[in-house]
């Protein structure tokens, strides 16, 4: 191990702001790594990513040294928001496989140590769900009805929408419905694309039907539920007008806890009776909340002590590039969490947002969220890579739970001229364009330099056109051009690879029990307090620059460096770089 040079005095001042954890469940400490199985691994040659080609490459995901893996959506669907619009929650869409091929991956997930945890969306269905086609064909104020949210309109003939709310997608939250003699009729209520209306939880019957859906998943094996949308669940009594943002959200794009559609109170009873119900099975299922609330205190709501046992930490997530928002953020989110007795989890990417390494590489401030137009802004990808590169080492040896998103193990960019010819997102559709939407982090993974499609599926063809004119690609979304640097043979075994780096973070993570650890930051120069921070995790010392010079290291020894030479020879950290040193007590 490299001795570093004599101690920065600036490094040496500490502040406990996270006490070691006493409680030692698996999801106070866990690694969790989203799969997104349209784009993990094609088994079948159709483009598509599917089930049988999770359970085949699962062994990579346990190699990597994580607890658990959250499947996205993979019910029968109409795929209107890639699986978000479920038309039946107890089956497997057949594009993805069969209950049998689920079956096969929980079953390797047991051989492997690796639980398997459940997309659920309980906010809204697809309208092709036969409760929905129900509704439609019942009558206004017809227990079918009840199950979503039917309004007359308002104006003449009701002909506006019942109130001002706006969908996440963009447009009116509201679709007036016709009937068989195309007669206007009703309004319904979504809060995302047409397609996805939303359920009325106030209704007895859809808490059954949910619990009924929950429970089918907990005797198949699923090791708990990542739920979506869920401060979303209870609306306002009466639906009133929001003098608000009408999509409920707050400047920077988060939703906003005072919006008539999210964080009602009641919306924890319903949380309080599904920790209740998982815990009647045997295991630790855990139930993660998909609570975008903001501030990061609200969030800390969803996971009080009879409540979920985690929700992602939106507020990391939107942070920018940089040690003075990290500080900030990781500072209030673990007094948030601590407040009530829950692990903090660290989220860097996810299927929704631009990928950590373009949003850092591009400089950009803030939230950015489900695909923000990017196309005019040139990204640098090499700077993005070593500020990602820094930023997971940062976050790798926080206590608490992380989620990694796939291919952020690979540095992965998003696809940011991904042609719109090929784009999928509803976004992109309500908005005419104006948001591009969320596809450029979803495009499939690559696993084999040079390999038609990268490995992920066997189908021919390159980005292209069929005599037609239609757009063709060996997958559901063409991969740029470039990515054969990002292939995981390529990097496997090759110690400079992020995927080498996030293998051995997460190695010394799990060996020094890092996940119930404390925290006390070591206190910088006055100086560089913008631009360096550090803390302390038991005899792990993280340090990170996110300045423009070098800056001292206190003493210890090297564990592990953002990027290779990230510690010069006079033992100082570069920029745009971090590092982990063992430190004696
Ligand atoms: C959040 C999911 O992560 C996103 O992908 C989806 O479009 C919306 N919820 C609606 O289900």
């Amino acid at each position: 191990m490299v001795r570093m040079s004599q101690p920065a005095a600036s490094l040496s001042a500490e502040r406990l702001v996270h006490a070691p954890s006493t409680g030692d469940e698996w999801w106070r400490r866990s690694v969790i790594y989203q799969v997104y199985p349209r784009s993990f691994r094609d088994s079948t040659g159709d483009g598509m990513g599917d089930l049988p080609g999770i359970t085949a490459e699962l062994h990579h995901i346990a190699d990597l040294g994580v607890d658990a893996v959250w499947l996205s959506p993979f019910f029968r669907s109409p795929q209107k928001d890639a699986g978000y619009d479920v038309s039946d929650y107890c089956d497997v869409d057949p594009m993805f496989g069969t209950l049998d091929d689920f079956d096969a991956l929980i079953a390797e997930g047991d051989r492997l140590g690796l639980k398997i945890i459940v997309d659920l969306v309980p906010n809204h269905c697809s309208d092709a769900h036969p409760l929905f086609q129900a509704a439609l064909a019942a009558a206004p104020g017809s227990p079918e009805r009840e199950l979503f949210h039917f309004r007359d309109g308002r104006g003449e003939d009701g002909a506006e929408p019942p109130n001002n709310w706006q969908s996440h997608f963009g447009g009116p939250a509201w679709t007036r419905t016709t009937d068989d003699e195309g007669a206007p009729g009703q309004w319904y209520l979504h809060l995302f694309d047409s397609s996805q209306p939303d359920f009325n939880w106030d209704s007895d019957a859809v808490r059954a039907e949910f619990e009924r859906i929950l429970r089918f998943w907990l005797d198949r094996g699923a090791g708990g539920f990542r739920v979506d949308v869920a401060h979303a669940l209870i609306k306002e009594p009466g639906l009133p007008d929001w003098g608000g943002r009408p999509d409920g959200r707050s400047i920077e794009g988060f939703p906003f806890s005072d919006a008539p559609m999210f964080g009602r109170a009641a919306v924890h009873d319903v949380f309080r009776s599904w920790r209740e119900l998982v815990e009647e099975y045997d295991g630790e299922r855990i139930l993660c909340g998909e609570a975008n609330a903001h501030p990061v205190e609200t969030m800390a709501d969803w996971v009080r002590p009879d409540e979920m046992h985690q929700t992602f930490n939106f507020d990391y997530l939107g942070a920018a590039w940089g040690a003075e928002s990290f500080r900030s953020v990781v500072e209030r989110s673990l007094a948030a969490f601590d407040a009530v007795g829950a692990p903090t989890t660290w989220v860097l990417s996810n299927h929704d947002i631009t990928r950590h390494s373009t949003r850092f590489g591009l400089g950009m401030t803030g939230r950015v969220n489900e695909g923000g137009k990017l196309s005019d802004l040139v990204a640098d990808e090499d700077l993005g890579l070593r500020r990602a590169r820094a930023a997971s080492l940062f976050t790798l040896a926080l206590p608490g739970g992380v989620y990694l998103y796939q291919g952020e193990e690979l540095g992965l960019p998003d696809f940011l001229d991904l042609p719109d010819e090929f784009r999928q997102d509803p976004t992109f559709f309500r908005t005419g364009g104006e948001r591009v939407g969320r596809d450029g982090c979803r495009v499939p993974l690559p696993w084999v330099a040079g390999a038609p499609g990268l490995g992920f599926s066997t189908r021919p063809g390159g980005p292209g056109h069929d005599d037609a004119g239609t757009p063709t690609s060996s997958a559901w979304l063409p991969q740029p051009g470039n990515w054969d640097r990002y292939a995981r043979d390529v990097q496997a075994g090759d110690p400079a690879s992020t995927l080498e780096l996030y293998r051995n973070g997460l190695a010394v993570r799990a060996e020094r029990g890092l996940g119930l650890g404390g925290l006390a930051w070591l206190a910088a120069d006055a100086g560089s307090a913008d631009d360096v921070t550090a803390y302390r995790n038991g005899r792990t010392v993280v340090v990170l620059n996110s300045g423009d010079a070098p800056t001292a290291l206190p003493a210890g020894s090297l564990l592990l460096e953002s990027v290779p030479g990230a510690v010069d020879a006079d033992g100082r950290l570069a920029p745009d770089a971090a590092v982990w040193l063992d430190v004696e007590h």
